[in-house]
Order: structure tokens, then sequence, then C-alpha cells
């Protein structure tokens, strides 16, 4: 689910709050019904992982309600915005990149504005101005609500800045304007920031301090996208495990345990799913509320980062690799059917071949399903930037990086080809992007699966598909009536 800085740009499609329904209860935006010509236009772009193309759909909202219109033109747009990353080098790269074809557009539409909002903008602040001379906004991840000053403040010609880092905001009354939407799965953010001090991570400084959002109000959430005709939701948060709100009036606490099952209740034809878990966190109690509930789906998403336990410790990570396997192993006990999937770091400061072969081993031991691979970029600012030198070629990062990823295909192949000839719920997504005449759809494990159309299912069914092809990335099948 994690959509990391290689993953292909989104612009979105217009949109409006006037909505209306087909049969399924899909939800079609009728942009015919209003006349936006007069109207300011804006345009954004997202990188970087989930949290961000969600803040992006609250940017569309809070932009909407100040009478800006949403275009996938940025050439006809009056403000362009990108919502940046800074996980790695290559991430702020992209953006740089994507700064110089801004620049084009900006010298043919004079007057055009130029927004770095999220965690790149949150990182240099207003070196950024100085860096990028065509920049007119930056605004970091918890300053969104004050975009509209900041945009008068830019049109009336000085430069809008706020990057102010909050220990409350959670954006919790804001209803996201959702974009690119499949109409069948969307996003929730349950919190905002990162206590863990990763040595490798940006993220900390670039997000500010965990905070847990209103559990009502992601009820309410998950609630109001069931009627929309959304099927699908993922919880979202750097570490869902912490999760962790205090009724003001009970003053009761509910843990991310609670949480899955108060959201699960909502309707048993709406599946969960979450991301990201810390293999620190993760209870026994999640796993047998994960097991309680047929629509939590069996799959989590717990990064490793490295197999070996010094390195663990360097990262500070704060488990070992012991801890590590007990958490699989727990997983599975509990949940045989549950898919394991993971985040891998190669080439970390000092790190030996020995210990890089404790990674590969790791990732046969937890048959994940898949894996986001990288090798260590070294971030300014972080624990290790600032403690051990980055000392590993980048040579032998990639050469490991290919090593993990040659394991990883064999093992996720291995792992498809077990499912031939069983028989999967699948919700439907959409037609797959090579033919029109197939279906695609993931399974519970969060595989995703091919199969020929069958008529009279339309995305947002649930169809069970028998599978009798696999390849490493996906599994090929028939709808079972
Ligand atoms: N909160 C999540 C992950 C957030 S960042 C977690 O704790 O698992 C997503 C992934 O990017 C990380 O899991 C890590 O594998 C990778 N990553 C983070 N910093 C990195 C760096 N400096 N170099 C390479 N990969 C990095
Ligand atoms: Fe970064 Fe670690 Fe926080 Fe994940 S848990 S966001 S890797 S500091
Ligand atoms: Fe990137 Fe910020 Fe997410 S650094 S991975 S966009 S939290």
């Amino acid at each position: 689910m994690e959509l990391y800085d290689d993953n292909p740009t989104i612009d979105f499609l217009k949109q409006d709050k006037k909505i209306d329904e087909d049969k399924q209860g899909n939800v079609f935006f009728k942009e015919e019904l209003v006349d936006t010509s007069n109207q300011k236009k804006f345009y954004i772009e997202s990188y970087g992982c989930a949290m961000n193309f969600s803040d992006s759909e609250i940017v569309a909202s809070i932009l909407l309600e100040s009478g800006f219109h949403p275009t996938k033109n940025m050439e006809e747009s009056d403000l362009i915005l990108i919502n940046t990353c800074s996980i790695r080098e290559k991430a702020e790269a992209t953006v740089r990149k994507r700064l110089r074809i801004f620049d084009k557009a900006k010298r043919n539409k004079p007057g055009t504005l130029v927004g770095v909002l999220g965690c790149m903008a949150e990182r240099l602040k207003t070196k950024l101005l100085e860096q990028e001379k065509l920049v007119d906004l930056v605004v970091g991840p918890d300053a969104y609500r004050d975009l509209p000053k900041l945009i008068s403040t830019a049109e009336e010609g000085d430069k809008g800045v706020n990057v102010f880092l909050s220990r409350e905001e959670t954006y919790a009354d804001i209803s996201p304007i959702r974009l690119q939407s499949n109409g069948v799965s969307a996003f929730i953010s349950i919190m905002r920031g990162c206590d863990n001090m990763c040595s490798f991570c940006v993220v900390p400084f670039t997000r500010g301090r965990e905070r847990s959002r209103d559990a009502f109000s992601i009820i309410a959430e998950a609630n109001d996208l069931f009627n929309q005709g959304f099927r699908e939701v993922t919880l979202l948060g750097q570490n869902v495990d912490s999760y962790k709100w205090e009724n003001p009036e009970t003053k009761e606490t509910v843990n991310f345990a609670h949480l899955l099952e108060m959201t699960a209740k909502v309707n048993p034809l709406l599946r969960i799913r979450f991301s990201t878990s810390h293999p620190k966190d993760i209870t026994d109690e999640v796993i047998h509320t994960m097991n309680k509930h047929h629509n939590i789906c069996k799959y989590i998403h717990l990064p490793v980062q490295s197999g070996n336990s010094r390195i663990l410790k360097l990262m500070n990570r704060t488990y070992d690799r012991e801890w590590y396997m007990e958490r699989v192993n727990s997983i599975y006990k509990i949940m045989p059917d549950c898919a394991i999937s993971a985040d891998i770091i190669t080439g970390f400061c000092s790190e030996t071949e020995e210990e890089h072969q404790e990674t590969l081993s790791i990732i046969e031991f937890a048959k994940y399903t898949m894996s986001y691979m990288f090798f260590y970029s070294e971030r300014p600012g972080t624990l290790a930037a600032k403690k051990y030198p980055d000392d590993i070629p980048l040579e032998v990062k990639k050469r490991r990086l290919s090593e993990v990823i040659d394991v990883q295909t064999r093992i996720s192949l291995e792992s498809n080809k077990k499912d031939i000839g069983k028989t999967f719920e699948v919700l439907i997504e959409g037609v797959s992007k090579r033919s029109d005449l197939d279906f695609k759809g993931r399974n519970s494990q969060n595989k995703m699966i091919i199969f020929p159309v069958v008529e009279g299912y339309q995305p947002g069914d649930y169809i069970n598909v028998k599978v009798n092809e696999v390849s490493s990335a996906t599994l090929k099948g028939i709808a079972i009536a």
C-alpha cells in the first residue's frame, strides 16, 4: 500500500462535491454540474508514502473550501502544488526535476504560484526559497489549514511560509476530497508524526511528534466512505500499533486493537487494512483482533529493515533478529493464512557481508509475499548521519540490494505458486491495466488477482476467484459463481 518515491506521480481528476450514485452506490463526480470557468484552479502532484497522498486529499478539501477548483491540467492552473518526500536523496531529486517543469509552466502563464508542501518543505524550510527561486509557498505537513492565508500573501508578492510542527494537529474535522479514487478503496489517516528515532530516518524531523486522531472522527469517516460506496479503507500512520486516544468524556483509552475492532464493525462488507506496523509494538491483541474479524484483511506490513541484530541496534529499531522472528511466528501461529511484507535497507553504515546474509535469510524465514527494498541513502540531520560514516560503497549497496531483490522475487513466486488451485474472495477494484476484458482485485492477503470480467459484477463487488496461473507479482484466475 505504500507509495514511495519511485512510484509514479498522481495528479487528480476533476471532482465536485455534487455527487451522483449508480446502482452500486459508487460515487461519480459530475463536473458538468458546476460552471468552473471563472474559478481559480489548482493542480497538485504527490510523492512519497501513503500519508502524503492522504494529506493531498486534505489539502484539496481546504482549497476547495476557499474557492479553488482542482484541475488535472497544469497549464491552466493558477496554483501548482507539489507534495514532497525527503526519505531518500532520490526522492528529493525527483521533486527538483519537477520544479524545473513547473518553471516552464509559470513562464507561459505569469502569475501562476508554485508551492512546495510536505516533508521536503519541512526539512529545508526557507532554504528552499533560496535554492529554488520559482517557489512562492513553502508549507509543512502540519500547516495546511494556513494555506488560504499563505496563498493570499503570495498573491500580494511576498513568500508564504509556514513550517510550524504541531503537537495536536490531526485534521480530524476535515473531510478529505478523494483524489484519483477508484471509488472502492480509500486511505484514512489515524495518526501523524513519529516518536521513534530510527537512526536512518528523516520522518521524525519532517513530521514531528506522534499524535493520534479522535477515534470517533475515524469511525465517522469510515462510515461515510462506506455510504458513498467505498468497500476498503486503509488506516494510516507511521507506527499504527502505537495509536492511543483518550476519550475526553469517559477517560477510556482506545488502543490500536480497539480501533481496528471499531472500524471492522462499521459494516462486514467494508474491508479494513492498515499500515505501517512496527515490530516492536505489534501486539498479540492486534493479531487476535485481526483473526476475529473476517473483514480485517490478513495482511501485515512489518518492515524489518535488516536481519542482523547489530545493524538493527545501530539503526535504533529497538528490536533484534530474535524478537522479530518471534513476532513473525506469533502471526503465523494465530493466523496461518496471514501474509507478511517488509521494507528492507541494504548497505547501512558498517554492514558486513555476513550481516547482509542475515537479511537474505530473514526473507526466507519470514516468507514475505513482497517487500519494498532500498539501498541506504544518508539523510542530513539524522542520527546515523551524525554518528556513523556512510562507508559502504555505492556499488556494494546496489549489489546487496539486487541480491535482496532476487531472494524476495523467488520467495514471492514460491508463495504465489502455493495459491494455485485455491479460491479467494476478491474485492473488484476495476478493469486490469492491460485489458478491459479482465477485472483486477485483491484477496485478503493483498495479492493482486486478474481474472476475466464477469457480467453483472462491478468494482466494489466481492467475488470468489480460483487461481490457475501465477508470476512473482500477480495471480491469475477465473471467477467461480
Ligand atoms: N514508518 C515506517 C516506514 C517509513 S519510511 C516504518 O517504520 O516502517 C519507509 C521506508 O523507507 C522505511 O521502512 C525504510 O525501509 C525506508 N527508508 C527510510 N529511510 C531511509 C534511508 N535513509 N535510506 C534508505 N531507505 C530508507
Ligand atoms: Fe522512520 Fe522509524 Fe518512524 Fe518509521 S518508525 S517513520 S522508519 S523513525
Ligand atoms: Fe516521505 Fe515524508 Fe512519507 S519523508 S515517506 S513523504 S512521511
